[in-house]
């Protein structure tokens, strides 16, 4: 879905400068690409972060996070309890774009998935009423760490199957070009969806983001902030 003003821009664009953005935007295998290939994977990397790879570098960070964790004293701290409030906050966040872009579009579109759909939205559910516990416990609670380190164990397993059944099909499946859309919406989405746990709200998306998922990443955008503002109303 390039469009005009986009092709445009890169039009009036000799190789060497294309090939000088591909190289700010770090795209893959730019080298053995010709003029029009510089072209066609910059206005590609113009739709937003492939939804794969994006999920996976969050992934990456929770691990990193997790890692800290276990490197922290038993003892209570204020270092321990900043550290869990930004676990919650950007596990609640990575759910939720999950939840209400990633899942209800590949099991439309991809085959042989509504299982591991079923089960991750499950896993989700079961974490977030440990976070929702973790949000109203003190870091002085005796069995603070412990429930930490389920979460963390529980995080752990749902991300390996995520990346080992469920990623791979994605890729297999979707185009480049479609999972750089959904990346796009989980990228404006990640801005306003909320920080705090509520385990009680629904985790399929309302109806007009499903009747949206298959538009482009733009009107999904729109959904987006529409849907926000009614959680937010919501509370
Ligand atoms: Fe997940
Ligand atoms: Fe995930």
């Amino acid at each position: 879905m390039a469009t005009a003003t986009r092709n445009t821009r890169y039009d009036d664009l000799t190789k060497d400068e294309l090939y000088e953005l591909a190289q700010e935007r770090d795209v893959d295998g730019r080298s053995q690409m010709d003029r029009d290939e510089l072209q066609r994977a910059l206005e590609l990397a113009d739709q937003g972060p492939d939804a794969v790879t994006l999920l996976e570098a969050q992934h990456e960070r929770f691990r990193e996070l997790f890692g800290d964790f276990r490197g922290l004293a038993k003892r209570p701290s204020q270092k321990k309890q900043d550290l869990v409030r930004t676990m919650i906050t950007e596990l609640v966040k990575h759910a939720e774009i999950e939840e209400q872009i990633f899942y209800p579009a590949v099991r439309e579109e991809v085959d042989g998935v509504e299982d591991l759909v079923d089960e991750d939205l499950e896993e989700h559910h079961a974490v977030e009423l440990l976070l929702d516990e973790l949000d109203h416990l003190s870091v002085e609670a005796a069995r603070y760490d412990a429930k930490v380190t389920v979460v963390i164990e529980n995080v752990e397993h749902h991300m390996e199957e995520e990346e080992s059944d469920l990623f791979p099909r994605v890729r297999e499946q979707l185009s480049e070009e479609r999972r750089r859309a959904l990346g796009g919406a989980m990228e404006a989405m990640w801005k306003v969806a909320p920080s705090r746990p509520h385990p009680a709200s629904p985790d399929t998306p309302p109806a007009n983001m499903v009747a949206g998922l298959p538009a482009a990443a733009l009107d999904l955008g729109v959904n987006v902030i529409r849907y926000a503002r009614k959680r937010i109303r919501r509370g």
